[in-house]
């Protein structure tokens, strides 16, 4: 695979010739098809999904179920296990509302979550646990940037009704155990919830295989547009779970009386969705199809071991990863000694037009531990070339020299 070749396709990276584009963990670029596809719902099928009979609505209903399928074909689950929503906090929030209102938990049940989640799979659990006197506990992390184990299967007991835990952290980057964890958690009948975001733009991943209850990613860190995630969940679970939300489409039949649900995933799916958030997506993943997941996992090793060695020799970086391709993304969080990482960041920009992210990257808990004022992240992706690298490292060098 030419990875070098796949940056045509990029207009952004077309169109900003000196621009180094390393904030990938925030959002990803997108490529000529994924706008032209959402170009087409707007300039040549602009109709509404599941409603007319028309020749538009028949043409847009069809790209929005087929893209369903292509979201179940890429994660490997049933067409009816998949429920568009608006991005992975919105996944997990509803989540949070079907346990809720299942009445799944009883007072003094146990969720357990991460020291290194996103606010995302953090709060949400913060405000069920306040409501229901949960106990909410958090997996420490080691001194080598993983997570610690055995703390896990301490914590882990009886009362322990969900396991929360990210695939990939977005700010360690670290790839985390999860077959395991869901193994474990499930010998104690707890349910769990892997949060993706970070994981499915870079790895093959198996619903089935995985066997957890919940996955939820966002489309807008795979090429996809911003507004439209996925919550991917058993069918089983489904079933008997109520709407997080109530309206059109979701149901069979309303009287003035009552209403009976709509089939699977539609039952989760009210109101006009974000159909040409769909359209999108279908080509964003059409686009990794044919990359191939397991080739961009593959160059992400190489990216990153790369980045990995040419900044090893600068002193003055502290670098907060495993620093092992093996079980990290091509995410390299740092800072260089005795400055603000705002200052890093913005320096990073302003002398060789690199973007990073600078602050706590919306892990408040896991990034103040290690500085309270936030850290500097990298973060790769396949378009991403070792000469840019290699400009990162020069601009880094010359930061640390030049502006102290
Ligand atoms: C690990 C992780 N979880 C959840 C999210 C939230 O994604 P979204 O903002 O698309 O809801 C992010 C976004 O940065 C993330 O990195």
């Amino acid at each position: 695979m030419n990875f070098e070749k796949l940056r045509k396709d990029f207009p952004v990276l077309r169109n900003n010739k000196n621009l180094v584009y390393f904030d990938n963990g925030a959002t990803s670029l997108k490529p000529d098809c994924v706008i032209e596809n959402i170009n087409k719902y707007y300039k040549e099928c602009t109709s509404n999904v599941h409603r007319g009979i028309h020749r538009l609505s028949m043409e847009s209903s069809v790209i929005y179920e087929n893209t369903h399928e292509k979201v179940a074909r890429f994660i490997n689950s049933k067409k009816t296990e998949v429920i568009f929503t608006l991005n992975s906090t919105d996944s997990i929030n509803q989540v949070m509302y079907f346990l809720y209102t299942s009445d799944y938990f009883k007072k003094n049940d146990k969720i357990i979550s991460s020291v290194m989640e996103h606010h995302a799979n953090i709060v949400p659990w913060q405000f069920i646990s306040k409501k229901l006197n949960l106990n909410l506990e958090f997996i420490e992390v080691d001194s080598n940037f993983k997570l610690d184990l055995n703390d896990f299967e301490k914590k882990l007991d009886e009362s322990t009704k969900l396991v929360t835990i990210t695939y990939i952290s977005n700010t360690i980057g670290t790839i985390n155990p999860v077959k395991e964890i869901i193994k474990k958690a499930h010998e104690k009948n707890a349910l769990v919830l892997i949060d993706a975001s970070q994981a499915c733009p870079h790895m093959k991943i198996d619903f089935k295989e995985l066997d957890c209850d919940f996955l939820v990613f966002t489309a807008h860190k795979m090429l996809g547009p911003t507004g439209i995630g996925f919550l991917i969940a058993k069918e089983s679970l489904l079933e008997k779970f109520n709407p997080f939300r109530y309206g059109g489409d979701m149901i069979k039949n309303v009287t003035l009386e009552k209403s009976e649900w709509n089939k699977l995933p539609l039952k989760f799916e009210a109101g006009t969705p974000n159909i040409a958030g769909a359209f999108g997506a279908f080509s964003a993943i059409d686009y990794l199809e044919n990359i191939g997941m397991d080739n961009i996992s593959k160059n992400d090793s190489k990216l990153l071991d790369y980045l990995l060695e040419k900044t090893s020799s600068i002193k003055n970086l502290e670098v907060f990863n495993p620093k092992d391709s093996k079980i990290q993304a091509p995410i390299l969080l740092f800072n260089l000694k005795g400055f603000d990482p705002r200052v890093v960041s913005s320096l990073l920009d302003e002398v060789s037009d690199i973007a990073t992210r600078s602050g706590t990257h919306c892990a408040q808990p896991i990034v103040t531990r290690y500085n309270p004022k936030g850290l500097v992240r990298a973060s790769l992706y396949f378009y991403n070339t070792f000469e840019e690298i290699d400009k990162f490292v020069e601009t880094i060098k010359v930061i640390d020299k030049d502006f102290r």
